[in-house]
């Protein structure tokens, strides 16, 4: 076993492929369904919102897909990213685990976000797009997007989810740095907008009303597509150039790992870790796979895995996921990346399939767990990385108790220099740990559409 810290790949090693886990499911993942028609979606009724490259990478079967030459030339502005052994982390929590991490933090918008964002832009300029629209939580994927969209000259729209416009405000200034026009959705530029503000001026907003704008933003201007950071296949296809370095790095360092695991929002830093080891999984390989998600949205430790709008105002295609509702809207807590109401429709079939667990963590253990990381190895983790550090510390103290030596990898999704209010606010100990009452859920579940099974 190697006694590195940090394992690198040269640029010549990089992956020059996707893997698409469809190739290898036993059985596919229902299809999404036409918002009005409740009919399965055809390529067709994608070309409004996104090129014709995106949708055929949607729906493929294929088990690799070429990285274009162009995404490849961008990847290695970060890429291939360092795998980390985080023995300080290990030393101090006494335990016998070995931990690693993938630390996605070295992009230029610090996160695992610009790995599908340059390919998403090089795939709308290719197709003669001249602008994107998206939504954004915390601002991670609104930034990713913005400085790919700059690369490829494209012009960029950002509807972010209020609460977390006026907790980062350098995330908006980073937005727009790269060029980027950033409004806080719920917005009056929209029908979507306007409808949610009549009903509730003080809306703090969430993923999907902010999704509802990006996406009739786009469905209403010819020359615009629209583009999302993660749940879509494609998205989550992009991402696994992580995994896929992540196998070449834990063989050069003679290790591999019994569990992995990543926090969950929409999906794509987990899937993009974990599905080229579901595909070890699928090959005989003992692994476990765990995603880690707040409480205050926990949607596949406590929502439905059924069919639901992927926006609040039904616009979105229906997914067959793990959903809260589409009219749930989370607290206002930090993570906002995790805060969606639904899940990787991939992610969500491998959780039913029983291949994928879940976990969920409120605010302070989370915290705990990212100063602990930041005390022993140094680097200071966003509060959606944190979830995941949280699950990979009980999974350590559990090695403790027991003496299995394991072997655990996990995604160090991005870092979170521009979350320290969040850090204040934990420090002063004014973060809430929020318990989301039964009735809540139930509730939001009264507006699921009756549609499939
Ligand atoms: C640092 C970080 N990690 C994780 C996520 C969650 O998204 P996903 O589940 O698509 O990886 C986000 C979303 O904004 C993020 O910014």
């Amino acid at each position: 076993m190697s006694d590195d810290t940090k394992i690198f790949l040269s640029e010549s090693e990089m992956p020059q492929q996707w893997y698409n886990v469809q190739a290898d499911l036993p059985s596919p993942v229902p299809p999404c369904l036409h918002p009005g028609t409740g009919q399965p979606l055809t390529p067709p009724d994608l070309m409004p919102l996104f090129p014709m490259g995106l949708i055929m990478q949607e729906v493929s079967q294929e088990r690799w897909i070429d990285i274009p030459d162009p995404v490849l030339d961008l990847y290695k502005l970060w890429r291939p990213s360092p795998l980390v052994r985080a023995r300080r982390l290990e030393k101090a929590l006494g335990t016998p685990a070995r931990i690693y991490y993938k630390n996605e933090g070295v992009s230029p918008a610090g996160s695992h976000k610009p790995n599908t964002a340059v390919a998403q832009a090089y795939y709308n300029k290719e197709e003669g797009i001249s602008r994107l629209t998206t939504e954004t939580g915390a601002g991670q994927w609104g930034s990713a997007l913005s400085f790919a969209c700059n690369v490829f000259d494209l012009k960029c729209t950002v509807y972010m989810v209020k609460v977390s416009y006026q907790q980062k405000p350098y995330r908006r200034s980073l937005i727009q740095t790269w060029g980027a026009e950033v409004f806080a959705s719920p917005t009056d530029r929209t029908n979507a907008g306007r409808g949610i503000l009549e009903k509730n001026p003080d809306s703090l907003g969430s993923l999907g009303i902010a999704i509802s704008e990006a996406v009739e933003d786009a469905a209403t201007h010819d020359d615009a597509h629209y583009s999302l950071g993660s749940v879509l296949n494609h998205v989550l296809l992009h991402q696994t150039i992580i995994g896929e370095e992540a196998l070449k790095q834990m063989a050069i360092a003679g290790d591999f790992p019994d569990v992995v695991i990543g926090c969950t929002g929409g999906g794509s830093n987990f899937a993009g870790l974990a599905l080229p080891f579901v595909r070890e999984k699928f090959a005989g390989r003992d692994i476990r796979l765990i995603a880690a998600e707040p409480t205050a949205c926990p949607s596949i430790t406590r929502g439905k895995y059924a069919y639901d709008f992927g926006d609040t105002v039904q616009t979105a295609p229906l997914a067959k996921m793990h959903t809260l509702g589409h009219t749930f809207v989370p607290a206002g807590i930090h993570a906002g990346g995790l805060r969606y109401h639904g899940m990787a429709p991939l992610v969500s079939k491998l959780v039913d399939d029983g291949v994928v667990e879940a976990v969920s963590f409120s605010q302070n253990p989370v915290f705990d767990a990212a100063v602990l990381f930041a005390k022993t190895e140094g680097h200071i983790p966003a509060p959606e990385t944190a979830h995941a550090i949280r699950a990979v510390v009980d999974e350590a103290l559990k090695c403790k108790e027991t003496g299995e030596a394991k072997c655990i990898l996990f995604n160090w999704s991005g870092h979170g220099h521009f979350d320290m209010a969040a850090y204040d606010a934990y420090f002063a100990q004014k973060l809430i740990d929020c318990e989301l009452p039964q009735a809540d859920i139930d509730e939001a579940l009264t507006h699921l559409p009756q549609v499939g099974g």
